[in-house]
């Protein structure tokens, strides 16, 4: 259903006609290419930013604009189409009391269990990881908890469909307001401060690896399995298909017993034989 005539015709108002031609084209294009329901977002706030990009690339208009990204599937300029049509927004320690749960009850289970199996090797995924808060909040409960950090062997993969964020995630350097949720000992503990920003120290850098991965891509680059896979607040603005489809890959990524934690406004349709703790927290069967 077309919702937004307005912005369309910001652009070029002699195509007022092909304006559902445009919805329908950024439609599908959002949908293959992130897996994303547009029907989820604002549309006019969309367009607003999308009409801006038609100026910047001297097209004649947005339909001409679309049009042009599809049959350029890898022109540079699909990083300002991905970064417009995502949501980047995060923090440290972002959803308290979810965070609380993994550090109280899921964090010392997983210590628990690596250590009757005599395995020291920890994995964790950050999946959507946007610009890196949450990964860096895993390393800060994950070195804290695995004591002493000689005696672990952990590392956080970040990954993200979008390139931008993960160089701002791997240059690891916030302001004050993305570490409000931080503890003044944390914070002293595990950042310094370089002018009036803070910076990830090295320790916890060297735990995270990041890299850009399409969860709606074929396959992942991944061999290894995990003991959490954290996929939070992405899988809302994505249509069923892919929420299940991606949701089933995940599940193939945990070890035995490991734990699925989503977003507070996300839910799993099909359950499967996936155990709910709390807090959206999901375990898979222990074997
Ligand atoms: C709102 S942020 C969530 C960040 C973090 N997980 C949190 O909860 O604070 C959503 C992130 O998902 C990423 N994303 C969207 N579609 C994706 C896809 N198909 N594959 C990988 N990442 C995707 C976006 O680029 C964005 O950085």
């Amino acid at each position: 259903m077309l919702t937004t005539p307005l912005y369309l015709d910001l652009v070029a108002p002699q195509i007022a006609s092909s304006h559902q031609e445009a919805f329908d084209l950024l439609a599908r294009l959002a949908e293959n290419r992130l897996g994303m329901d547009f029907h989820k977002r604002r549309h006019d706030r969309l367009f607003l930013m999308i009409g801006k990009r038609v100026k910047a690339t001297f097209k004649k208009s947005i339909l001409d604009y679309l049009s042009f990204l599809e049959t350029n599937p890898n022109h540079p300029e699909w990083v300002e189409i991905e970064q417009i049509l995502t949501i980047q927004k995060t923090e440290f320690f972002r959803e308290s009391s979810q965070m609380k749960f993994f550090e109280e009850t899921i964090l010392p289970e997983i210590k628990h269990r690596k250590f009757k199996e005599r395995d020291s090797k920890v994995r964790a995924w950050s999946c959507g990881c946007s610009t890196g808060e949450e990964a860096y909040t895993l390393s800060i409960l994950f070195h804290q908890r695995f004591l002493p950090p000689t005696d672990w062997n952990v590392r956080i993969l970040a990954s993200d469909v979008h390139q931008n964020a993960l160089e701002i995630g791997q240059i690891a350097e916030y302001t004050e307001e993305s570490l409000q949720n931080v503890s003044k000992e944390n914070k002293l503990s595990y950042f310094e401060k370089i002018g009036q920003n803070y910076c990830v120290i090295e320790p916890l850098k060297e735990m995270i690896q990041f890299r850009k991965i399409n969860l709606i891509s074929d396959s992942y680059p991944i061999k290894t399995k995990f003991s959490v896979i954290f996929c939070r607040n992405l899988l809302i603005y994505m249509t069923p298909f892919w929420q299940n489809t991606i949701v089933n890959r995940l599940r193939n990524y945990l070890e035995p017993g490991g734990y699925l934690l989503l977003g507070h406004s996300e839910y799993l349709a099909d359950k499967k034989d996936f155990q709910l703790t709390k807090f959206n927290a999901f375990q898979s069967p222990i074997s």
